[in-house]
């Protein structure tokens, strides 16, 4: 395979893994990054997904790079966690509009592409807290509940195209955002792993790289869990 595929958010975490679990198997990898400089090995792109016309920007130039996009993993996300009776509406609609609208704003952009060709893959990263909520995290788990609504309706508009459109909800995974967590609230939160630790960004790249690659050609619209069982498949 060498198809042209972006990920959002791929100059780090889970986003680099699914990058390099891609470029591996073929294809071609571009990333988009917000800031610093992206992986030697990739194509990198500088974009924010809260702006539309960086959004617009960066498509026009990975298309110039390596043609329209075929694969597009929206992967950007961002956590800004507090108690509801603490959370202002900007800790609300900013995290929303980066993890939910974000999402909308690349699709929207890279079906262009899919619907002329009439194919394409779409793997959107949510969370298992999406489906299982989180005290203290309202705002992060409604933009990553939103996510699987917006897949399924996706899957169902664009499906005649030979498009597919999935979730892989994550559970807790070691990168930036979980060694942020205070080691006791990690402690905590693997008791209740049935697999007992967190996973590697290398779990979410190889399901992600099933559902991109032969194996899911026939997988639309689902929602796969990988938690170490931790919402036992939701
Ligand atoms: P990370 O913080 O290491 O990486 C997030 C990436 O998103 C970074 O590249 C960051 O620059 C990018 N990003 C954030 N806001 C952006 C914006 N406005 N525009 C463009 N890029 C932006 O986090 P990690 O852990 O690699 O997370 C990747 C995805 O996986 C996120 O959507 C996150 O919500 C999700 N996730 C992570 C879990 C974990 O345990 N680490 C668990 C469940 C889901």
């Amino acid at each position: 395979m060498s198809r042209s595929v972006l990920v959002t958010g791929g100059n780090r975490g889970i986003g680099l893994a699914v990058a390099r679990e891609l470029a591996e198997a073929g294809d071609n990898v571009a990333v988009t990054h917000r800031s610093g400089e992206p992986p030697e090995d990739l194509f990198g792109v500088r974009c924010d997904i809260t702006d539309t016309a960086q959004v617009d920007a960066a498509f026009k130039e990975v298309e110039e790079h390596q043609g329209p996009v075929e694969v597009l993993v929206a992967n950007a996300g961002m956590n800004k966690d507090q108690l509801l009776a603490l959370m202002s509406e900007d800790d609300f609609s900013s995290v929303l509009d980066t993890n939910l609208t974000g999402s909308f704003r690349v699709a929207k952009r890279a079906v262009r592409g899919m619907m002329r060709k009439r194919s394409g893959r779409i793997v959107l990263i949510s969370s298992v807290v999406g489906l299982l909520g989180s005290g203290g995290q309202a705002n992060y788990a409604a933009s990553k509940a939103g996510l699987v609504g917006f897949a399924r309706s996706l899957a169902r508009e664009l499906g005649s195209r030979d498009i597919t459109v999935n979730v892989v909800a994550p559970g807790f995974i070691t990168t930036d955002m979980t060694d942020a967590l205070p080691e006791d609230r990690q402690n905590e939160i693997k008791k209740n792993v049935p697999l007992g630790r967190f996973g590697a960004p290398e779990d979410i790249a190889r399901t992600v790289g099933f559902l991109a690659g032969p194996g899911g050609a026939y997988i639309t619209g689902a929602v796969i869990p990988v938690d170490g069982g931790l919402g036992m498949g939701h």
